[in-house]
């Protein structure tokens, strides 16, 4: 089993990226195969609208005509049988990388038919981590799950089922003293980076374990 993880935040060894070492230990130790995809370290853009994955007859019909880094990259998520996606939350949503990995990996294989079928030729389990600096209440009050669920279900059209992870009140810095940030309690941040951070780490690491179980249709 091979499991492909995709860091959509600019920072390595943060919180995103420590969350989705997690999941690659818990795959790892059921025998998967991982490699983790730093997309800040690529050299891409979203879809340019051309619609050559679409046009009849067309040499790249089913995928993205565009050759840039995500080229090699979609050729792995062919021979992956898990994929992990984890973003940090940017004004309510994932990151802009995140976000036009996602159009040049989905848009190629979302047909245009009235079932709007998928031309990815398996099912395979996804799943989605999400990290934010917000509280349980912001997070309810802004809506966050409600905004991610719509992109959620083109992924599930795309691939199978999808799951997801949110990773609450996580901290922007080290040290609050060092950065103007009156609005956050470094203390009370220190405390569930200290507490609940670590359970977030240990459901990382069940869904690492999860994540690689053969479907069964
Ligand atoms: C540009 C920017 C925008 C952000 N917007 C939000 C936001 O809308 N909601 C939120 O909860 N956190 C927001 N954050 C905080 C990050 O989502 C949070 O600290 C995240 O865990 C960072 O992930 P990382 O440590 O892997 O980089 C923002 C951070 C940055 C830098």
């Amino acid at each position: 089993m091979r499991l492909t993880l995709f860091n959509g935040s600019p920072r390595k060894n943060w919180n995103t990226e420590i969350l989705l070492q997690h999941v690659m230990k818990g795959a790892a130790s059921n025998g998967a195969e991982t490699e983790l995809i730093h997309l800040y370290d690529l050299n891409y853009k979203g879809c340019r609208s051309c619609y050559a994955c679409k046009r009849v007859g067309g040499k790249s019909y089913g995928h993205c005509a565009i050759q840039d880094d995500l080229t090699a990259i979609f050729k792995k998520v062919e021979e992956s049988d898990a994929l992990i996606f984890g973003s940090p939350i940017y004004y309510g949503n994932v990151t802009g990388e995140m976000r036009s990995f996602w159009e040049r990996l989905l848009f190629p294989y979302s047909v245009f038919d009235m079932e709007r079928s998928s031309l990815f030729k398996k099912k395979i389990r996804t799943g989605i981590i999400y990290t934010m600096a917000a509280n349980e209440i912001q997070m309810k009050t802004m809506g966050y799950e409600q905004n991610l669920h719509l992109m959620e279900t083109f992924i599930e059209k795309i691939f199978g089922e999808t799951e997801s992870l949110f990773a609450i009140d996580t901290c922007h810095f080290e040290d609050y003293t060092q950065y103007v940030s009156t609005f956050f309690n470094a203390e009370a941040k220190q405390k569930w980076r200290q507490e609940e951070f670590p359970k977030d780490c240990q459901k990382a690491w069940e869904m690492g374990k999860r994540i690689i179980q053969p479907i069964y249709i």
